[in-house]
């Protein structure tokens, strides 16, 4: 196998290289004047080559770095490799993953048929937000959980035993995940959202957090408003220590500003989406994964 360094997630692709000894493929890209995408594979692809790209679709430019993992798998394939996976630690638009409203797409169900034709056999994501949307793909898909990752970066700084909790309670899945590693209470807030406006209320019913150093886990933090509502309710109710983590830290704007002035101590994400945040690396999981390990 070789391991494609798509452009957004270079860092990562190479130390997927090193952990599995995967020979590394770089990639040229640059944007046009115009805008429009340019890449080229600086590494030869041998007839029968298994390829896997490494590529998340993270903002800023989601939209440009799709284009660009497009381009790389159909320069693969030209080139003659055998089966093109795409690993893509974050998917651009899975978030629009069923219709609320009439009228609308199941955007995300577009983007795998566009990869699919742009030469993609396989696919490997991180923590999607809806799994049953990937059994609707035109191509064998999964997806991995970094949560356990993520609670393991808090027992590291001494917070064994805190409190695992999901910001709403579709949320559960993960904060009960995390609970496995963290060994301590498990529960959580709900959330509602009015489809129109887009506004979110919380509420906590029967929430014992007096005195506790509680871990708010989520998949995604885009603008913050969800952890920044949970944070005040956790004041509220007494918490000692606030921490937030996440699968994908988009954190759009100032949201790492408003959460930490809500009283959140530490945001906590990975590097599917690479920045001041991304404190764990994805590395050990994908490579586990490529080497075949249970
Ligand atoms: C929603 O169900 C997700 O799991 C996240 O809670 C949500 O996407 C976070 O968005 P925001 O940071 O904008 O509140």
């Amino acid at each position: 196998m070789k391991i494609i360094s798509g452009p957004a997630s270079v860092e990562l692709s190479e130390n997927v290289s090193t952990l599995t000894g995967y020979q590394n493929v770089s990639v040229a890209s640059k944007i046009f004047p115009d805008g429009e995408t340019y890449v080229r594979l600086e590494g030869n692809i041998s007839n029968n080559d298994n390829v896997a790209i490494i590529q998340t679709t993270c903002p800023p430019l989601q939209d440009s770095k799709l284009f660009q993992l497009a381009f790389i798998a159909d320069v693969a394939k030209r080139m003659g490799a055998n089966k093109v996976t795409a690993i893509v630690p974050y998917l651009a638009y899975a978030r629009q993953d069923k219709l609320f409203l009439s009228g609308e797409g199941i955007s995300v169900r577009t983007i795998a048929h566009m990869l699919k034709a742009s030469g993609i056999d396989e696919f490997l994501t991180i923590n999607i937000h809806s799994e049953h949307v990937l059994s609707e793909f035109p191509f064998p898909a999964k997806t991995l959980s970094a949560i356990s990752l993520l609670a393991s970066y808090f027992v590291e700084k001494g917070h064994k035993k805190a409190f695992a909790l999901a910001p709403d309670k579709g949320a559960m899945y993960i904060a009960k995940e995390a609970q496995q590693v963290l060994g301590g209470d498990v529960g959580h807030l709900s959330k509602n959202r009015d489809r129109y406006t887009g506004q979110t209320s919380q509420s906590a019913e029967g929430l014992d957090v007096e005195g506790q150093t509680v871990i708010i886990f989520d998949d995604i933090i885009s603008t913050g408003g969800t952890i920044v509502g949970a944070a005040k309710i956790l004041k509220e109710r007494g918490a000692k220590h606030v921490f937030t983590t996440c699968v994908h830290p988009l954190l759009i704007g100032d949201a790492s500003k408003r959460i930490l002035d809500a009283g959140v101590e530490e945001i906590v994400g990975t590097n599917s989406v690479p920045g001041a945040f991304s404190k764990v690396s994805l590395a050990p999981l994908i490579s586990k994964h490529l080497k075949g390990a249970p």
